[in-house]
């Protein structure tokens, strides 16, 4: 069979045979068995529903060992034998060329080069997944390749819903993901709910097939550690020879040497297992590997003195790193964490002073007496970090939970008012005011054709398009706009292309628009094939993540998700080709709320409308809640969108004096 009449079959007439996982798997981790044995049939029955009634005397036993085995049944007799990955566009069969970039989406989010777990479906995060089980991939896949412009297609937590008619302006998908009546929305909800095939976490960009690969991490950290430098440096100085300390190899972590070396500073980087930072170092994203202190120090006082750019990996403990740097007097000028303390009792954090293995051990064995050690380290983390702060150094949170979990194992940790943590969040202090508040964000592409002169050719024409809109920035933007040029001229050099060929590039709403319509005007050319745009859910509207994305919301309304809410209606009636919203994403099933979109060009004049109204609207929407709040920058940038675009009219807070408060309720 041909891969097209694979994908047009669906679940195959014929039952596969059983296939066993491959021996070098990545897969996915052991999940909790929480199902009651009532609820354990209710799974199976679940399962089966997507099967003839023949094949469920088989099929019954084999997933009931699934679930034994893995916690989860992932019908993986079903994953398809083609080899799975991002095809150029005209190769998938389809009705409707926007469904077909979107298949394009989901096999690069499924392509082993790409996804943590594919196997398990899993894009990224651990848990991030694009569907629950292979039969809601054969059935989305059909689904897509048969439906036309005038029907949509509703993903339930990857289970396709079916295709209800619609409307040519209408999106082709609609996905939500983990959303839950919110007081069944606790950690453990989910892992029942994902047991029973109900419910999926979706991560950000995984559950909504924008995921690109390691890029938008590098880009994002890079952003984060420039200016991280930016809040400390005086005029005219550079970060050359200045030390920034971090923790953490893995994932996203993995980022922050790469990101160190474009920001032009001396990265240390601590990491505890080995084999993740013997990765990083083979990947080419960390210059040098250290396993010895001594030999950390002198390496790291000869790259002061020369002032270099070096990225340096410590196979050991943060912990220790903090405490004898403080000892030996280095001066530490940025300092943050990446490691996972969203999950600090299963492997996310390693205790200082118990060995690597004897971690893992106890762990398995004894996770009491390990999450005691945990908080112990915790302890000693802070109070080496407030060592430093005390000298000058500037400390921020990276959206792992360290302060949150520093905290809660009663480090000394919070600021005077007992209520705020005494360090700032990335978001607070740089994303939030320096890009967010101004509508700065994660946009993307792919080139649908595959080819990679069609994305040097975009790349070309998005930094253009920035150098023009350049010349007439305000004051206020200049640093950003520079930054993100460089970025997009040295975007091929720094080789981050894994999978589709697409490009990352953090641009404002007239940044993002403008580039769009430079794209649509080459696509109507011929000049390059169609164009899928997007941007991850960390973005200025499509997130209501009250410790991370809108940690920097201080109106009292962190706690409430309209924003993402509003954003994913707003953007699926002005032209998104898909949409999705999404429970959980990095910080956690039920702390976050994010939304996201898919919009493919193809050079029509359709297009263009969509481009003009959809773009405006996914950045402004979160500008408008942003300057509600009364954040200094956004109030700048809605007011200066208010200019651009005479009927945009957003309702502009009134300032109170601190004065008149004092007093009025004592
Ligand atoms: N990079 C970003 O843009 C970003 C943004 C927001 C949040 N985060 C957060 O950063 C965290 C890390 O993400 P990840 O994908 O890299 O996770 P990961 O689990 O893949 O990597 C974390 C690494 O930290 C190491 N580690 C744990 N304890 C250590 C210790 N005491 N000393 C030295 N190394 C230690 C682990 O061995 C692991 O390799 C997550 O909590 C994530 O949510 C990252």
């Amino acid at each position: 069979m041909t891969f097209k009449e694979q994908i047009l079959q669906g679940i195959p007439e014929k039952l596969p045979a059983p296939k066993p996982y491959p021996a070098d798997a990545n897969r996915a981790p052991l999940r909790k068995d929480i199902l009651s044995v009532e609820e354990k049939q209710l799974a199976i029955r679940n399962a089966l529903r997507y099967f003839p009634k023949e094949w469920h005397n088989e099929l019954a036993p084999e997933f009931a060992q699934e679930l034994k085995d893995y916690g989860r049944i992932y019908m993986y007799r079903f994953k398809p034998d083609y080899k799975m990955y991002a095809r150029p566009v005209e190769e998938y069969p389809a009705q409707s060329h926007q469904a077909a970039a979107i298949m394009l989406m989901i096999q690069n989010n499924l392509d082993p080069e790409v996804a943590q777990h594919p196997e398990e479906l899993i894009t990224y995060g651990g848990n991030g997944a694009v569907f629950q089980n292979w039969a809601q991939y054969l059935l989305t896949m059909k689904y897509l390749a048969t439906m036309t412009d005038e029907q949509t297609l509703n993903l339930y937590s990857g289970h396709p819903m079916g295709l209800f008619p619609s409307s040519k302006n209408a999106p082709r998908v609609v996905v939500t993901n983990g959303l839950v009546i919110p007081n069944y929305s606790k950690p453990d909800h989910w892992e029942k709910f994902n047991a029973l095939g109900v419910s999926q976490y979706g991560q950000m960009t995984a559950g909504s097939f924008m995921y690109i690969g390691p890029q938008g991490i590098v880009h994002g950290t890079t952003i984060t550690v420039m200016n991280a430098f930016r809040k400390i440096l005086k005029k005219g100085e550079t970060a050359a020879g200045k030390i920034f300390l971090t923790a953490g190899l893995g994932g996203m972590s993995g980022a922050q040497p790469k990101a160190g070396n474009i920001a032009g500073c001396i990265s240390i980087c601590a990491e505890v297992n080995p084999k993740a930072a013997t990765k990083r170092h083979k990947q080419g994203w960390v210059d040098l590997l250290i396993d010895n202190m001594d030999e950390l120090i002198a390496r790291v006082k000869k790259a002061q003195a020369d002032e270099e750019v070096v990225s340096i990996a410590y196979i050991g403990n943060v912990v220790d790193v903090w405490e004898r740097f403080d000892k030996e007097d280095i001066y530490v000028h940025v300092g943050s964490d990446q490691t996972s303390l969203h999950i600090p009792w299963t492997g996310g954090y390693y205790p200082v002073g118990v060995e690597f293995e004897e971690s893992n051990r106890m762990i398995r064995e004894e996770p009491e007496q390990f999450k005691v050690k945990v908080q112990e380290s915790l302890r000693r983390h802070a109070a080496a970090v407030n060592n430093h702060t005390a000298k000058g150094t500037y400390f921020f949170d990276y959206g792992n939970a360290f302060l949150l979990e520093a905290s809660r194992a009663g480090a000394d940790i919070m600021a005077e008012n007992g209520i705020d943590f005494r360090y700032s969040s990335y978001v607070q202090d740089i994303l939030g005011p320096m890009c967010f508040d101004y509508g700065f964000g994660p946009f993307r592409w792919v080139c649908t054709s595959g080819k990679p002169e069609d994305l040097d050719r975009t790349d070309q024409i998005a930094m253009e398009v920035l150098q023009k809109i350049m010349e007439n920035s305000p004051e206020e933007i200049q640093l950003q706009m520079q930054d993100n040029i460089t970025w997009i001229k040295e975007a091929k050099q720094n080789k981050m292309v894994v999978g589709s060929q697409a490009r990352i590039l953090y641009a404002d709403a007239e940044g993002r628009a403008k580039i769009a319509q430079a794209f649509n005007d080459a696509i109507a050319k011929g000049e390059i094939g169609n164009v899928v745009l997007g941007r991850d859910h960390h973005d200025v509207s499509g997130t209501d993540s009250p410790f991370r994305e809108t940690s920097n919301i201080y109106d009292g309304s962190k706690f409430t998700a309209d924003m993402a809410i509003q954003n994913v209606i707003g953007d699926s009636f002005r032209g998104a080709t898909w949409v999705s919203i999404h429970n959980g994403g990095g910080v956690g099933w039920g702390e976050v709320m994010n939304g996201g979109f898919g919009m493919v060009l193809d050079g029509t004049p359709e297009a263009e409308n969509r481009l003009k109204s959809m773009l405006f609207y996914d950045v402004n929407n979160g500008i408008a809640r942003r300057s509600w709040a009364r954040n200094e920058e956004a109030l700048f940038a809605i007011k200066r969108e208010m200019k651009r675009r005479p009927d945009l009219k957003v309702t502009i807070p009134n300032l109170v004096d601190d004065a008149l408060l004092d007093g009025l309720f004592e």
